[in-house]
């Protein structure tokens, strides 16, 4: 059986298609390439969720024709959820980034803003740093439930109020390599 269709029984709705992600990614790179012009840029995907958004990201930019100088992708690794379906609030920082990100032009890449926590945990982190420039993109926006107003540059699709899975995004490590974002059965949160 594929796993796909093992996931298949656990899905209630598609939210995004896999067509729709790539349409939005391609939106994302044409931005983030013509605001960097000419300029070197790090794009910081924070992991494990961005997996799939940076890395398709960095490759659409590179498909753009007048973009940035140069594409360096690094990642940096953060747990705030545990293995529940709402925000603990507290952020962990996993893995550091492994480029300095002084005096350099920085995207953190993230998966999907909720709260807003570990943005606002990240860019404090980031920013004591001294980057020359510090952005943030988002592919999935949850704007309902934001308890620190976290500037936002690049924002991807808008997500509901839902607890959502796929291209990265997970329940329990399971889920993550779904192609599209779905929303789950609620028999999968009590099984
Ligand atoms: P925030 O701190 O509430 O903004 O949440 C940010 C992090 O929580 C994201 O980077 C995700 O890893 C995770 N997260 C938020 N919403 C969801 C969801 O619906 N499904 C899976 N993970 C989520
Ligand atoms: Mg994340």
């Amino acid at each position: 059986m594929k796993v796909t269709e093992s996931y298949d029984g656990a899905i209630q709705r598609t939210i995004y298609t896999p067509q729709e992600i790539a349409a939005a990614i391609e939106r994302l790179a044409a931005r983030i390439a013509s605001d960097f012009r000419g300029q070197p840029l790090l794009l910081l995907g924070v992991l494990k969720g961005a997996l799939y958004v940076v890395s398709d990201l960095a490759r659409a930019i590179a498909r753009t024709s007048d973009g940035p100088s140069e594409v360096i992708v690094d990642y940096l690794c953060v747990s705030s959820y545990g293995n529940e379906t709402r925000s603990s609030g507290e952020v962990r920082l996993l893995k550091d980034a492994s480029e300095s990100v002084t005096g350099r032009n920085v995207v953190i890449v993230e998966d999907i803003i909720d709260n807003g926590l570990t943005l606002e945990y990240l860019r404090a982190l980031l920013d004591e740093r001294k980057p020359a420039v510090l952005r943030s993109c988002v592919l999935f926006d949850k704007p309902y439930r934001r308890r620190v107003d976290i500037p936002l540059d690049y924002v991807g699709l808008e997500c509901p109020d839902e607890f959502v899975v796929g291209y990265g995004l997970d329940y329990q490590e399971l889920f993550r390599n779904l192609p599209s974002l779905a929303q789950l059965q609620p028999w999968v949160f009590h099984s």
